[in-house]
């Protein structure tokens, strides 16, 4: 049998993007998606397609035994809002999952790991403009404490154990296919809807709040990319800083104005004002540029284009 490839969370944001990029490498039978619900039923019957509970290990096990999977991509977690108002189920959740598949990796059930850290490693205390790789991480939200202690485990477990764990520092996601899924970068997608249903939007950030962001192509890329790099080649094995553009509410707000003179954006800051305000503005991502030749394509305007073609596609269809 052809080896398999995993996908646990699949009908996420990302994971739903992911794994239509990953069928047409890989050809649509060799890649099994799975979530812990089938809510996305365009991904649920787009090709092979199981139940998994990403804290259950037998589950995991049993699917990568049966179906020969020798790649997992462990997408499923809790994100920083949703984190704060759950900690200990994000805390379950992202630690759990995480020392599951590590595990199966260590046993040799599977040969390799790609696990998503994220620009939540860094805290209040990290240097906030152009963050380098490495540097103080002292994060406060509960998931960003996830997400820095996962990356000690993955370094640990490929120091110790020959593990090939492979991780990319996400930042904020914007996407025009699957919602986002309770994060504090939710609102650089959510206006774009917003726009074309209302012409209005209520930001839950100040207007100045910069924060690293990336379109979901290049946050694509950037993931097969990495998993197709020389092993020999990576010197990170806790988690790769990643970097495309970076803006405020105000300055994503004008890119759409330069399309839609008539939207109009106020700010209303909520309990994420709080979590933005501990995270870098922007991030050096050198290293993964020069050790797999990581480069982004898509600036603030162009995504901007594509976002509002894309949903008024979805709206009018
Ligand atoms: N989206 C972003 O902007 C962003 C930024 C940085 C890092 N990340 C990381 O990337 C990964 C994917 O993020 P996303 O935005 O696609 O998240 P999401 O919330 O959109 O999707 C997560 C998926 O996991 C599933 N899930 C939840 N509990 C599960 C369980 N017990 N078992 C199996 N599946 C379960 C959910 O149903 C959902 O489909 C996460 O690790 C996240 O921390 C995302």
């Amino acid at each position: 049998m052809s080896s398999k490839i995993l996908i646990i969370g699949a009908c996420g944001q990302i994971g739903t993007e992911l794994t239509t990029k990953l069928r047409e490498i890989h050809g649509v039978s060799n890649v099994i998606a799975s979530d812990i619900n089938t809510r996305n039923l365009d991904l649920v019957n787009s090709g092979p397609f199981e139940i998994i509970d990403a804290k259950n290990y037998n589950a995991i096990k049993d699917c990568c035994q049966q179906n020969n999977v020798k790649t997992v991509y462990l997408m499923a977690a809790l994100l920083s809002a949703t984190g704060e108002k759950y900690p200990m189920e994000a805390w379950d959740l992202n630690m759990n999952s995480l020392f599951h598949v590590l595990n199966l990796a260590k046993k040799k059930v599977i040969d390799k790991i790609f696990w998503p850290s994220s620009i939540a490693v860094f805290g209040p205390t990290t240097p906030n403009e152009n963050t380098p790789q490495h540097t103080i991480c002292e994060p406060t939200t509960v998931y960003g404490i996830t997400k820095q202690v996962g990356e000690r485990w993955c370094e640990y477990y490929h120091n110790k154990y020959g593990v090939d764990v492979r991780s990319l520092r996400y930042p904020g996601i914007i996407s025009h296919k699957a919602m986002p899924g309770g994060g504090t970068t939710d609102y650089a997608v959510e206006i774009y809807h917003e726009v074309l249903k209302t012409g209005k939007y209520e930001c839950f950030l100040s207007k100045n709040t910069r924060l690293p962001m990336m379109f979901m192509e290049d946050a694509i890329k950037a993931t097969t990319d990495l998993m197709a790099a020389d092993a020999k080649k990576l010197t990170i094995r806790s988690g790769y800083n990643l970097s495309a553009i970076s803006f405020t509410p105000e300055e994503i707000a004008e890119s759409i104005k330069a399309q839609i003179p008539d939207f109009t954006i106020s700010y209303k800051p909520d309990f994420r004002q709080a979590i933005a305000d501990s995270w870098p503005s922007s991030i050096d991502d050198n290293v993964a540029r020069k050790d797999w030749n990581w480069s982004h394509d898509y600036n603030l305007m162009e995504m901007t284009s594509e976002m509002l073609k894309q949903l008024k596609k979805k709206y009018n269809s």
